[in-house]
């Protein structure tokens, strides 16, 4: 059986829709983007989505916003050491100051009681990562974000779905920032989309993907239809306002067939959501039974999980290597992932900001003894009952634990057993 980390749900309305936008020869940014873009709003429960092509220049549109806003190059912005390094070079890329603050080891979220700390006058924000879709402690960040005037920006690339009481992931700061890559719940193959319910930010969000020009317009009739654009020569004096550029800009839009993925993807939501939550609660309530070797997140009752993978970290009374586990589970046809790094002191393109290996204990040992699966839609109870197996086989193989303890009984051969015991 072979158990791969993602998948991708190409719709029958996608195709219809590609071929449509094939032979109209209009494939750059329009109504199709536009047409994504609000019903991922609608989805999401904000009043504006801006898509762009990744959800890295997500992150970094929105955090960009804020020079518009008070925030000059070189402030600090405050996330999580550990994420996919991603949600750091962002930061970077936008013309921001990381600063890293560790996460807590249960939840693989930032831990807000170490925020306070590294706040200064130049801090203008926090990105609170919802890592593995699991949400963050949002009411206590967002307190903090309040007591120190800092705007909120979630990291929501792995979050869709998430659920924090009673709110969606992506309507709890700021912006948020989704990204749209092949491996996650909502794909327009590559892309992103930054969520909020504040128009002025929306505004200068679509200035900010097209190169920092002055037009904001939803959509652009000149992309569009061809169409003449009244707005066009009546910026100052009679110039085009195309080739205005108010602010230092991205290019980063969406085109119409990553749009037209998109589309199809939000028909087939509720259905592809189901089913990875199903596939994730599943594994997550059976891991219970492969303490005190491997651990997983845990639900709390005020949410819900956006099913984007099963984190697995190994814990410290294992006897065996991350490496050892990770080539029993590829042989066995499972594809893992390392569960990231620790950016500040793992990542070496951040060495210049002069961390050193020790300062972010829990993400570091994370960084080192973590990985995650697919729980993707094209998997079910078969495939994950294969994977269970195939932990437990492991584990019977590999530690002290006694067979009998290890109850899910999947597929350890009485070999194994035997030889355990
Ligand atoms: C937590 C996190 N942030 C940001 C990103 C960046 O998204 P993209 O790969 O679309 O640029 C990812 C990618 O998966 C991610 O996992």
């Amino acid at each position: 059986m072979r158990i791969p980390f993602g998948t991708i749900s190409v719709t029958k309305e996608s195709k219809k829709l590609i071929a449509e936008i094939l032979a109209s020869n209009r494939l750059s940014s329009g109504k199709y983007v536009r047409e994504f873009e609000k019903k991922f709003a609608e989805v999401v429960g904000v009043t504006e989505a801006v898509a762009v092509s990744s959800g890295t220049d997500a992150i970094a549109l929105a955090l960009a916003v804020l020079y518009d806003f008070g925030a000059e190059r070189g402030d600090e912005i405050i996330l999580p050491a550990l994420s996919f390094v991603a949600t750091g070079n962002a930061v970077l890329q936008a013309g921001f100051t990381p600063v890293f603050v560790d996460v807590d080891r249960k939840s693989l979220n930032i831990d807000p009681s170490q925020i306070e700390k590294v706040i200064t006058e130049r801090t203008r924000a926090i990105i609170p990562v919802h890592l593995m879709g699991k949400p963050v402690e949002m009411d206590t960040i967002n307190e903090i974000a309040r007591r120190n005037n800092l705007y909120v920006i979630e990291d929501a690339a792995e979050a869709h779905g998430a659920v924090y009481k009673g709110r969606n992931v992506g309507t709890l700061g700021d912006m948020a920032a989704f990204s749209l890559y092949v491996a996650h719940i909502i794909t327009t193959v590559e892309g992103g989309i930054v969520t909020t319910s504040n128009s002025n930010f929306a505004e200068v969000l679509r200035s900010l993907r097209s190169h920092g020009r002055a037009c904001k317009c939803e959509s652009c009739v000149l992309n569009t239809a061809s169409a003449y654009c009244a707005k066009r020569f009546k910026h100052g004096n009679n110039a085009d306002i195309r080739f205005i550029f108010e602010r230092i800009g991205f290019s980063t839009k969406m085109n119409e067939m990553e749009a037209a993925i998109g589309i199809g993807n939000i028909y087939a939501y509720d259905d592809i959501l189901r089913k990875r939550r199903e596939n994730l609660y599943y594994l997550m309530e059976k891991f219970g039974e492969f303490e005190p070797y491997l651990a997983t997140i845990s639900k709390e009752p005020h949410e819900e999980i956006g099913p984007h993978a099963l984190p697995i970290v190994i814990q410290e009374n294992a006897a065996f290597t991350r490496d050892r586990f990770v080539e029993y589970l590829e042989k066995s046809g499972i594809e893992t992932r390392n569960l990231f790094s620790s950016m500040p002191t793992q990542c070496s393109g951040f060495r210049f900001l002069g961390y050193k290996t020790g300062d972010f204990p829990n993400s570091e040992y994370v960084g080192d003894h973590g990985i995650h699966i697919g729980v993707h839609q094209d998997l079910g109870k078969q495939e994950c009952d294969y994977f269970l197996g195939t932990v437990e086989e492991f584990l019977s193989e590999n530690t002290q634990k006694k067979r009998k303890t290890l109850s899910l009984g999947i597929h350890c051969s009485d070999q194994a057993c035997s030889q355990d015991q």
